[in-house]
């Protein structure tokens, strides 16, 4: 029989502790330590230093090892199976994060509805929505499946006597936070709760082999609300983030056992729900304004996929006080540093200017290999000179102002001649050992300044 003690977790990192104390020795966190209900006696984490011959496996030769192709679901959305990796491997536990209203309901629904065309038994659970308020959402999507069972319960044990009853072959837990285990005491979405009901869930997937989809909520901070340890925990965790305010929404997959990660999907949220962007340079260039200062657009890579995007900067005086500096869509601890080097190599007197710098279309990079684009677009509007609206700019910048080598050149390039772009300037250093396809022109370039006089014509 267990007996029952209390404990203190940790909210942000799952440190436990027998007392409460103000600050976690974890993640060094003020005031995140709960009161929650320890189970003792179980000791499920003891079963490692048991010597137990009969459930032990033995080791095998990896070359004895018979190596199985995992069939993948496919889903009708090209653009989430490739941020899968190839499609739904069967038993898989994966994990959907963002920010409330982003679109995970919409998205997941939409995908369940495909799979339930299939003649696949698929069952959603809301925790969230009553099955009238899914049924209203299903309406809007044009959802008519036969195959999709809707179900609105937050009972964990509930939900898995209807898994077993039935035997989906896809299962949507919408959202992890407002699942509850009954003998556990502590709150839904509670660090105790989410990792008893994860891991209850993790098995039921691997058992039967059912793939489960579980939404998390993201705080604040922007990490998946509750344990850090959820991420361990499942197979995949895929993030679905975006604007609000832009109607572009951007699946990214930040974990990835059966594929790669830093893959991108990209959908746009309409009023028939989500549909997928398979041309996503030709939107995010489709507002371009050519002919104005501080405009470059540069070749960036989102996984495996190159994206041609807008990077805008606006230089103006500082009327008062610090200058400003100011990034949307890229980290913006580059800015300055970009600034200080154009300052320091290239004689730009930057230091009473503020500067905002954007990514075009609401889409986040952050890759080194944008640097050349960003300080070409503060070269460009500080001095008011407009770039050559055919050009594409790709490279990484050094602090002695030298372009330095980037990877997947060839892409790259090849992405900026699909969309009729007339030349691409790159590192001098990437020139060598491919051939560049003949209906664009490359140019190479080793230092800011030389960039700065392809691109902005030095006066
Ligand atoms: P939702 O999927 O409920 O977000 P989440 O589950 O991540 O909290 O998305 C809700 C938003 O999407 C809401 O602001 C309305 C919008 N939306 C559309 O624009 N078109 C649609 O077809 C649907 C279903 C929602
Ligand atoms: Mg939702």
């Amino acid at each position: 029989m267990a007996k029952r003690k209390i404990k203190f977790v940790c909210q942000e990192c799952g440190y436990e502790s027998p007392k409460w104390m103000g600050k976690c020795p974890g993640c060094h966190q003020w005031n995140t330590l709960v009161e929650e209900a320890a189970m003792t006696g179980s000791g499920n984490s003891r079963h490692i230093f048991q010597t137990n011959s009969q459930t032990s496996a033995k080791p095998e030769k990896i070359t004895a090892i018979k190596s199985e192709k995992e069939p993948r679901m496919t889903t009708d959305m090209p653009e989430l199976n490739r941020v899968l990796g190839g499609g739904i491997v069967p038993g898989s536990l994966v994990l959907i994060g963002g920010d409330p209203g982003i679109g995970k309901s919409t998205l997941l629904l939409q995908v369940s509805a495909q799979i339930a065309d299939k003649q696949l038994p698929v069952l959603y659970i809301s925790g969230e929505e009553s099955s009238r308020q899914t049924k209203l959402r299903a309406e809007r999507l044009n959802i008519t499946s036969d195959e999709l069972y809707v179900l609105s319960e937050t009972n964990l044990q509930d939900v898995i006597t209807q898994i077993e009853q039935i035997d989906p072959k896809f299962v949507v837990i919408d959202s992890i936070q407002t699942i509850f285990k009954e003998d556990i005491t502590s709150a839904p979405g509670s660090v105790s709760q989410v990792r008893e009901c994860t891991s209850q869930l993790m098995r039921i997937a691997k058992s039967k082999g059912i793939p489960i989809f579980i939404v998390g909520h993201v705080t604040k901070e922007g990490s998946i609300a509750g344990p850090r340890l959820l991420e361990h925990m499942v197979d995949s965790v895929l993030y679905f983030e975006g604007e609000r305010h832009h109607t572009f929404r951007i699946l990214r997959s930040v974990k990835n056992r059966f594929g790669s990660t830093h893959e991108m999907g990209i959908f746009e949220m309409k009023e028939k729900g989500l549909e997928e962007v398979l041309n996503p340079s030709e939107i995010f260039l489709e507002e371009r304004s050519q002919g104005a200062a501080g405009s470059i657009v540069v070749a960036s890579m989102e996984g495996t996929r190159p994206v041609l995007v807008e990077i805008q900067a606006l230089i103006s005086p500082t009327s008062f006080g610090n200058p400003r500096r100011m990034a949307t869509g890229l980290d913006t601890s580059r800015v300055p540093l970009l600034m200080a080097v154009l300052e320091k190599r290239a004689g730009l007197l930057l230091q009473n200017q503020d500067a905002y710098i954007k990514v075009a279309g609401g889409v986040k990079l952050d890759e080194p290999a944008i640097d050349l684009a960003v300080a070409l677009s503060i070269a460009s509007s500080f001095r008011e000179q407009v770039s050559n609206g055919d050009d594409v700019v790709v490279g990484e910048v050094g602090l002695t102002g030298e372009v330095r080598r980037v990877a997947r050149i060839e892409q790259r390039v090849q992405e900026a001649a699909k969309l009729g772009f007339k030349r691409v300037i790159i590192p001098k250093k990437n020139l060598e050992g491919w051939t560049p396809p003949s209906s664009i022109e490359v140019v190479g370039v080793s230092t800011v300044q030389e960039a700065m006089q392809v691109t902005l014509g030095d006066r």
